[in-house]
């Protein structure tokens, strides 16, 4: 049995990603699809660097664009604290999506989740969730095209979908896919059809099929397992998926969590504390500077490379550049962090300012003109 659990609610320990993609049955992102991809503009990096890896009919969905047909793009956030590099990673996946193919987006903050599921109030999930929404806002997605649902507020249209979906779920569908014991309470049971929803949003509003793309973390397959599972009984198009890895945690740890505040960078972080963070983070160098020197450090382990990797290096060159400059021990890990620091902080720099901008608009992004 391998260390490691990918489930919607718990992702730990070291991750074999192509272990779960056959656990799950979903299909690798392989050259020929990235080669289709190109069709419609440059690939985006973490489609070439395997980061978005995965899928489930992928192929379908642009046969079906390419008839003419568009999709909509569905994604969300369970608003348990504040927004981390973990979160934002596949939001900008999904940005580049909503550009490249010029669709709309559903964004689901599911309130309802984390107060089934942690101990938290809904008066303080609903300030994590306003300002969660910040930051997908920050991130540029088109006003125009791109609505917030809160699920507590979004509840009159969401909930008769809900109610079609856990008609057709048993309870021991429940038990097998997300392992509930008997203490589960019953809201959390219930929860999955709130989570499927959206995905059949559009293709009921328009009264037609209208294919839906859900870009994220494979840890939420199960879900849209489900959701799979009943959309043609309902007569919806089954939703479509892309998946990515976890973002990793400045431990060197497969994810980055938000449990544990030093490993972890929130895009409110100053940059003394990004600078602090950083300085900290688990490198692939050697115990001293002569031996790096002399051996090289070993970037694959490196939480600094795979944050370079994943996020802040975007030109492939450049990223090989640095592998071997370490591996040939001409970059020590102290110059490596500082770059990486400066790297992180410019970005912050803009976010911050863009997610303040965004409370100008985030009351005229809402899903059913709900007022935060
Ligand atoms: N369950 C997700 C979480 O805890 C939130 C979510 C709702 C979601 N709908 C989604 C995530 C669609 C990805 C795609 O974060």
């Amino acid at each position: 049995m391998a260390k490691f659990t990918v489930t919607p609610w718990e992702v730990t320990g070291n991750i074999d990603y192509d272990e779960i993609q056959r656990k799950f049955g979903t299909t690798p992102i392989d050259d020929t699809l990235i080669q289709r991809i190109t069709k419609y503009g440059d690939p985006h990096f973490m489609l070439r660097r395997g980061i978005f890896y995965s899928h489930r009919d992928l192929n379908w969905i642009l046969d079906r664009y390419d008839a003419g047909k568009k999709f909509v793009l569905y994604t969300g956030r369970g608003p348990s604290g504040g927004t981390h590099l973990g979160h934002i990673m596949p939001w900008m996946f999904a940005k580049w999506i909503q550009d490249t193919f010029d669709v709309s987006m559903y964004f689901q903050m599911t309130d309802d989740e984390k107060f089934l599921f942690k101990d938290l109030t809904l008066h303080d999930i609903r300030n994590t969730a306003y300002e969660n929404a910040l930051d997908f806002i920050g991130l540029g997605f088109d006003p125009e095209k791109t609505k917030i649902i809160l699920n507590t507020e979004c509840v009159k249209t969401l909930y008769p979908l809900a109610l079609k979906v856990a008609k057709k779920v048993t309870f021991s569908t429940a038990k097998a896919v997300f392992g509930f014991e008997n203490s589960a309470n019953i809201g959390q049971i219930f929860y999955t059809s709130m989570q499927a929803a959206p995905a059949f949003l559009a293709s009921e509003t328009e009264g037609k099929e209208i294919p839906c793309l859900i870009p994220c973390g494979i840890d939420q397959d199960p879900h849209f397992r489900v959701a799979r599972d009943v959309a043609t009984g309902l007569g919806y198009p089954k939703p479509c998926m892309i998946y990515c890895k976890m973002f990793p945690g400045l431990n060197g740890e497969d994810k980055m969590s938000s449990s544990d505040e030093n490993i972890t960078i929130y895009t409110v972080d100053t940059p003394k504390i990004v600078k602090k963070k950083v300085g900290r983070a688990f490198t692939g160098g050697c115990v001293s500077v002569d031996e790096q020197r002399h051996k090289g450090g070993n970037p694959n382990v490196c939480a600094v490379f795979k944050y370079n990797y994943c996020m802040f290096e975007h030109d492939d060159c450049k990223l090989e550049e640095l592998s071997n400059r370490c591996k040939n021990g001409e970059i020590l890990c102290g110059e490596c962090k500082a770059i990486l620091t400066q790297k992180i902080n410019a970005f912050l720099e803009k976010h911050q300012a863009k997610r303040e901008e965004a409370r100008e608009v985030v009351d005229s992004m809402t899903f059913d003109g709900f007022k935060w």
